[in-house]
């Protein structure tokens, strides 16, 4: 993975700001924080700044921390931290992230880099010829199971092939991206069996249900359904159908006893022998066989002249 730093100073935009529906939609998402607490907003804010612009460049950052009152440091933090964030410019069509974390790795993720390489940039962080594709390679995206994999946008497309993966790549290239399934590629169904499911295959029954009346219910409850009738099943509240739980709330003086018991307990000295036989070094076995180391003899000091 590579280093996460902002782009060159060439690049950089002298500054940013907002659409008009866009700088709408942010106050409003500050406004959703409660008091205090509207830094929160940030990964959000980052976020649609990136939609619009495609990137998060240094004047978006500071844009944003002024708009959230932090210092820039913060917000460059955020946003050199998660791999979501682009700090450079990328594709006009597509930015591909290749996961490279071990699972993906073991089922090809070698192989599906090695496409990118061929069709778009040897190297990552740079856009093709016409400025349409990039790639990078990031960690873990959380579709192990379904390796190897890329993220495009805000979809994956999972379960891949070199061939498939360039089928792919081809058609976002073209501008028909939006023809492609994300997901699994290879059929399958999430990341069920590819030749079907194997579990879970008995349709449970329905439980028979349990009338309660609206007596014991909370007050919002019945504020918002007068007189109704609650339909309860055993498997939304089993409590219902266990015995009545005996009296377990111990007095204030049994719980102080018990309390003092618990002390003395720990107070003990260890149990010497667990079990007859034992060989721990406490067992009387030991303490008959070892042999008995003879008594030290100390030497006495001589006295300092
Ligand atoms: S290792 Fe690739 S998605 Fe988790």
């Amino acid at each position: 993975m590579s280093v996460r730093r902002l782009a060159e100073e060439s690049v950089q935009p002298q500054s940013f700001a907002f659409s008009k529906e866009n700088a709408a939609w942010a106050q409003k998402r500050i406004a959703m924080y409660p008091a205090g607490r509207q830094q929160s907003a940030v990964i959000p804010l980052l976020m649609r700044a990136q939609e619009q612009d495609g990137w998060v460049s240094r004047a978006t950052i500071e844009s944003v921390a002024d708009m959230l009152d932090m210092p820039y440091i913060r917000v460059l933090e955020v946003a050199t931290f998660y791999t979501q964030f682009q700090l450079q410019p990328v594709g006009t069509r597509a930015h591909i992230q290749v996961c490279g974390t071990t699972p993906c790795m073991l089922r090809g993720a070698e192989d599906i880099r090695a496409v990118c390489q061929k069709h778009i940039h040897p190297e990552p962080h740079h856009l093709n010829e016409d400025g349409t594709m990039s790639w990078e390679e990031v960690e873990c995206a959380g579709a192990c199971v379904n390796a190897p994999m890329v993220t495009i946008g805000f979809d994956t497309y999972e379960d891949l092939t070199p061939e498939r993966f360039e089928e792919i790549l081809i058609a976002f290239q073209e501008g028909k991206g939006d023809t492609i399934q994300p997901g699994p590629q290879n059929g399958r169904r999430f990341s069920a069996p590819i030749d079907g499911q194997i579990t879970l295959l008995e349709t449970p029954k329905p439980s028979k249900p349990i009338e309660t009346t609206d007596e014991g219910d909370s007050a919002a409850n019945k504020a918002t359904s007068p007189g109704r009738k609650r339909k309860v099943t055993v498997e939304s509240a089993p409590a219902i159908d266990s015995p009545a739980p005996a009296e377990t709330k111990p007095s204030v003086a049994e719980a102080e006893a018990e309390k003092k018991k618990a002390t003395g307990r720990a107070r003990r000295k260890p149990d010497q022998a667990m079990r007859e036989g034992a060989t721990g070094p406490e067992s009387p076995a030991i303490e008959e066989t070892a042999p008995k180391k003879p008594a030290r003899k100390s030497t006495p000091r001589k006295p300092k002249e």
